[in-house]
């Protein structure tokens, strides 16, 4: 299967959102980061944007939970229309089974965890999740430069997966463009999460096939 393109709301023009979701129709789906000012330094937005994102297109929906006690709200990410919730490892101390609640809800699970987590802490939870996001900046803002030992950690990840006979699929999230996306391809991306590149971009459809590239 060809790799999934996600652009990340985050970067997109707020005042024209629904415009700029029409703009992107040829994506493989919407990631939607949500930030609370306490997980990570800055705050982006709530469920009912996401209900509002939700009215005007079909595409997919990951919610990108970068928020502290995100059992208190993984609920009302779902009633607003995500298709997949992916949380924090950093935030699953306390709350081993988290996974599960959102398994209960009948959506898609997924784990991330910042570039400074071992890669191996995350193996326990992975035979519970439909999706890895990696994040190849810390998480907190768009715009970011791609961590380049992210690949290595994209590889082990894949290799893990191999040996282990897992499905899980493995998500990129911080700092893609054309200029990476091949190499992040090649350690084993099946999908790519992209703001910048994608919004900051005049020609998004055209960036888009670009990020696919030759897949
Ligand atoms: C960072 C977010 C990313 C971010 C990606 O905390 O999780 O999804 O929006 O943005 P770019 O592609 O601009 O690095
Ligand atoms: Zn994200």
């Amino acid at each position: 299967m060809s790799v999934q393109i996600f652009p990340s709301i985050l970067a997109a023009d707020f005042l024209h959102l629904s415009d700029e979701i029409e703009d992107i129709g040829d994506a493989d789906g919407i990631h939607l980061d949500i930030m609370d000012g306490l997980f990570v330094p800055n705050i982006s937005f709530g469920p009912d944007i996401v209900k509002s994102i939700r009215s005007v297109t079909r595409l997919p929906l990951h919610s990108h939970l970068m928020i502290i006690e995100p059992w208190k709200y993984i609920e009302r990410f779902v009633e607003a229309g995500s298709d997949l919730i992916t949380v924090h490892l950093e935030t699953m101390k306390q709350r081993p089974h988290l996974l599960d609640v959102i398994h209960d809800l009948d959506v898609d699970a997924g784990i991330s965890f910042n570039p400074d987590i071992q890669i191996k802490d995350a193996f326990p939870v992975l035979e519970s999740v439909e999706q890895v996001l990696v994040m190849s900046v810390f998480a907190g803002f768009g715009g970011q430069s791609f961590i380049e030992e992210s690949l290595g950690r994209i590889e082990t990840l894949a290799s893990y997966r191999d040996r282990t006979g897992l499905t899980f699929s493995i998500a990129v999230d911080g700092g893609v463009g054309p200029a990476n996306a091949a190499s992040i391809i090649d350690a084993g991306a099946d999908l790519l999460v992209a703001g910048t590149s994608v919004f900051g971009a005049k020609d998004r459809a055209t960036r888009i096939r670009d990020l696919r590239g030759r897949s």
